[in-house]
């Protein structure tokens, strides 16, 4: 399974990239806003950092755009910014529409806030590339993130769909080991989750008990 960045913060995809072995970043028009910058010097530094590689780094059209043409116009705008990025497009008949028009001009896309497995379908059929179910919202209301990841892969293998799927807002390390265990292709997590996901209390716990034991080994009683 891929890991992904969620995240538009120079800092934190450096340091992905880095130590994590960073196979792809996705930023949305909230991470976006957290840096506190226009959008179009984020999409400029980050487009600087991966440049001369393969990661694709997923960048969102304007959410409140309803008409295919413009999700289009606007797409092909932000791709041209950089050959790493992939288009974010939210779930709808038109984005849907768009994204199978933007595969047909050989752009790459995202379609996000994914919550059904028909709206996975519908995504595969328009030729997204990604899609990124929103598991951490659907546990919020209660739902199984888990199950909806395991379908929407089953229905894409039952079809022989290309479609990658990104297991999206993560809000712990049991969700990572879940979209694993679901065979999700790719998993996206903000750096706070991925720092909890390297870590646990017994690990710790065993850390110290070898290290009292390791001081004892260089001065034999
Ligand atoms: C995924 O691609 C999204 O950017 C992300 O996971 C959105 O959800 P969140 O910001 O609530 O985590």
């Amino acid at each position: 399974m891929k890991l992904f960045l969620d995240s538009a913060k120079v800092e934190e995809i450096q340091h992905a990239l880095e130590h994590w072995a960073l196979d792809g970043v996705t930023t949305n028009p909230r991470h976006v806003a957290a840096t506190g910058k226009a959008a179009v010097e984020v999409y400029s530094e980050i487009a600087q950092l991966v440049q001369g590689t393969d990661v694709p780094v997923s960048v969102e059209v304007d959410p409140e755009l309803d008409h295919w043409e413009q999700i289009v116009q606007q797409g092909e705008e932000l791709a041209r910014l950089s050959p790493n990025f992939v288009i974010k497009v939210g779930a709808s008949e038109a984005g849907f529409r768009a994204i199978r028009e933007l595969k047909r001009r050989g752009v790459r896309t995202n379609a996000t806030l994914i919550f059904t497995v028909v709206q996975a379908w519908h995504a595969a059929r328009a030729g997204a590339d990604y899609i990124s179910p929103f598991v951490g919202w659907r546990e919020e209301f209660g739902d199984s993130g888990l199950e909806l990841l395991g379908q929407v892969r089953q229905m894409l293998d039952n079809f022989g769909y290309r479609s990658q799927i990104i297991a999206a807002a993560m809000r712990n390390p049991r969700q990572i080991a879940e979209a694993a265990l679901a065979g999700c292709h790719c998993v996206t997590a903000g750096k706070a989750v991925y720092e909890q996901s390297f870590n646990n209390p017994f690990t710790d716990l065993g850390v110290r008990r070898f290290a009292e034991a390791y001081r004892r080994t260089l001065a034999p009683a």
